[in-house]
């Protein structure tokens, strides 16, 4: 792996121009969803890593049965809404067993994932052992201030119990005018879609999981921590107070999950 970046170093500062499309993005609005309210939900980050150890032999698998195999369209587009073009630097912060960072490496981008836990890293260099993967904490990332042109986040952001910190922190490794985007499960738009899909988070969900996952009581976890979660624009809101401007999202899956993209000021 030749071209890892060297973490003092930084681009040439380039103006925060936005060349991604715009048709489908959406981004203000007023958040249908009280914050603070995931308190009981909040674990320390040796928890949060002993829980991903716990279920790192068979995430993969257990990822793409849950989501009914959505999970690789969801990873596709976030490569997309990130406009990687080759030879650019992009950070996969939380990127557990390397799936969603080696999704990324096919734009051409060197592709680098940093995680908090020790058994998905280990898991992603048996399974994926040309991607980097480095242990590094979201709230204290391994790199120098603008290491980046882009940064990214999977199905993470959720499980880092600072959000706020934790988009600070990827704020100060992006260069100024680089890229952002949030892939995170989020609120269903439509109301009986969302009746539904709530239903089968808290009961069907930690049933499957119970089958097929090595450590099922994580699984009620990620259902009860998505049901916590902000909606779509109480996370915009959180984004553009925390060093990121032009924010937006876009829903996928009916807004089961949405990207959310912004451009460091
Ligand atoms: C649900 S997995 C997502 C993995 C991958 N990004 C994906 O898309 O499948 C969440 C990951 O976030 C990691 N994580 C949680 N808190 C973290 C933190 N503070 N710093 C770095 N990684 C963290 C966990 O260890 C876990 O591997």
């Amino acid at each position: 792996m030749g071209n890892h970046p060297a973490p003092t170093v930084s681009g040439p500062a380039r103006p925060p121009v936005d060349h991604r499309p715009t048709v489908g993005w959406q981004s203000g609005g007023v958040s249908r969803t009280p914050q603070g309210q995931r308190a009981s939900l909040d674990k320390q980050p040796h928890e949060v890593a002993a829980m991903f150890d716990g279920v790192a032999a068979r995430y993969d698998l257990t990822n793409t049965v849950l989501s009914f195999g959505q999970d690789r369209s969801w990873r596709r587009a976030t490569r997309a809404a990130l406009g990687l073009r080759p030879g650019e630097r992009v950070l996969d912060v939380g990127a557990g067993t390397g799936v969603s960072t080696e999704e990324l490496a096919h734009s051409g981008a060197y592709a680098v994932g940093a995680d908090l836990s020790l058994g998905m890293l280990h898991a992603g260099k048996r399974t994926r052992p040309r991607v980097p993967l480095l242990a590094g904490d979201a709230l204290r990332l391994p790199f120098a201030d603008a290491s980046f042109d882009a940064v990214t986040i999977s199905f993470a952001l959720r499980n880092v119990n600072d959000t706020n910190a934790a988009l600070r922190e990827l704020a100060r490794v992006t260069r100024p005018g680089g890229r952002l985007v949030v892939c995170e499960f989020s609120t269903p738009v439509n109301p009986a879609f969302r009746t539904v899909y709530l239903s089968y988070l808290m009961r069907s969900l930690p049933a499957v999981a119970r089958a097929v996952s090595s450590n099922p009581d994580a699984y009620v976890y990620l259902a009860e921590s998505i049901r916590a979660w902000p909606d779509q624009s109480a996370l915009a809101a959180r984004i553009g107070a925390a060093g990121w401007g032009r924010v937006a999202w876009r829903n996928l899956t009916g807004g089961v999950v949405a990207l959310h993209r912004a451009i460091r000021v």
